[in-house]
C-alpha cells in the first residue's frame, strides 16, 4: 500500500502556480528521491505534503488517508516529519531544547527520553554538544539537529530538503550514514537533493520534477541508464 500518494497536484504561491501536475507514488520503506533544477517545485511539493500550502487541485493521501484538507499538525499526526530547507533551527535555544521541540505530540513526548538516546546515538556529537546554543554549531551539526528533531516526533514518513547544503564534505558521509541507519530502522524516505550523483547513492528510485510537474520517475539504474537524464542531471554525454 502506498504510504505516501500525490496525485495531479496543483499549488500556487499568491499568484503565481508552482505546481502543474505532480504525481507521487511511495510505499512503505523506500527510500525516494525528488529531483530536479531551481526553482522546479520540490520544496513546494514537500510542504504540500505536509500542508504548509493548499492544494489548488488535485490529493495528498497518507497511508491511504485523504489529507489534502487537513491541517498541518494532523497530518504530522499521522506520522510525517519535514526537515525543512535551511534546517530552521532555534538558534538561540540549546541543541536539547531544539530536539525537544520535535517531541510535542502526545505519543512522542510518551518516548523522548528513549527518542533522545536514539537520536545521540545516530548523532553521538549531540550528545556533547547537547548544552550548547543550537546557533554555535557547525553546518553540519545543525543539520544534524534538526533531522534529529523531525526524529523526535517519530515519524513512518521523513522528508528531507537539501539536507547537505551548508554540510562540510567530510560531514557529508556522516550524515548519509545516519540517513541509511534511520531506513534501516523502518522509516521511509523522501529526499530533495541537488545533488543527483549523491542523492542517486542513496535512493533506491526517484521523480524528476520540471516546471511544477512530474516527468520521470525510474529506478536508480532506470535513471543511469537514461541518456537524456545523465545528459541533464549526471553530466554524462
Ligand atoms: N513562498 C513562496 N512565495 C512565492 N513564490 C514561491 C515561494 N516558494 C517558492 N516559490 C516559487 O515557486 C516555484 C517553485 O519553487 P520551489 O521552492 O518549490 O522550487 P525548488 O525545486 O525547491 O527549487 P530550489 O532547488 O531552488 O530549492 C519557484 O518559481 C519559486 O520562485
Ligand atoms: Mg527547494
Amino acid at each position: 500500500m502506498s504510504l505516501l500518494k500525490v496525485e495531479a497536484l496543483q499549488v500556487a504561491h499568491g499568484p503565481l502556480q508552482a505546481l502543474w501536475n505532480v504525481d507521487i507514488d511511495i510505499r512503505a520503506g523506500e527510500k525516494v528521491g525528488l529531483l530536479g533544477a531551481n526553482g522546479a517545485g520540490k520544496s513546494t511539493t514537500l510542504g504540500a505534503v505536509v500542508g504548509y500550502y493548499p492544494a489548488l487541485a488535485g490529493a495528498v493521501h497518507i497511508a491511504g488517508e485523504d489529507v489534502t484538507r487537513m491541517a498541518t499538525p494532523d497530518r504530522l499526526a499521522r506520522g510525517v516529519a519535514l526537515v525543512p530547507e535551511g534546517r530552521r533551527l532555534f538558534t538561540e535555544m540549546t541543541v536539547r531544547e531544539n530536539l525537544e521541540m520535535g517531541a510535542y505530540l502526545r505519543e512522542p513526548r510518551r518516548k523522548l527520553a528513549e527518542t533522545l538516546e536514539q537520536v545521540f546515538t545516530l548523532f553521538p556529537i549531540l550528545k556533547e554538544k547537547a548544552g550548547q546554543a543550537a546557533g554555535a554549531l557547525s553546518g553540519g551539526q545543525q543539520q544534524m539537529v534538526a533531522i534529529g528533531r523531525a526524529i523526535m516526533s517519530r515519524p513512518r514518513l521523513l522528508l528531507l530538503d537539501e539536507p547537505f547544503i551548508g554540510v562540510a564534505p567530510i560531514i557529508v558521509g556522516d550524515v548519509m550514514r545516519a540517513l541509511g541507519e534511520i531506513a534501516a530502522q523502518g522509516v521511509t524516505i523522501v529526499l530533495v537533493e541537488q545533488n543527483t550523483h549523491r542523492a542517486l547513492d542513496f535512493v533506491e528510485r526517484a521523480y524528476v520534477i520540471e516546471n511544477g510537474r512530474t516527468v520521470l520517475e525510474g529506478s536508480r539504474d532506470d535513471l543511469i541508464g537514461n541518456a537524456a537524464f545523465g545528459s541533464k542531471f549526471l553530466g554524462l554525454d
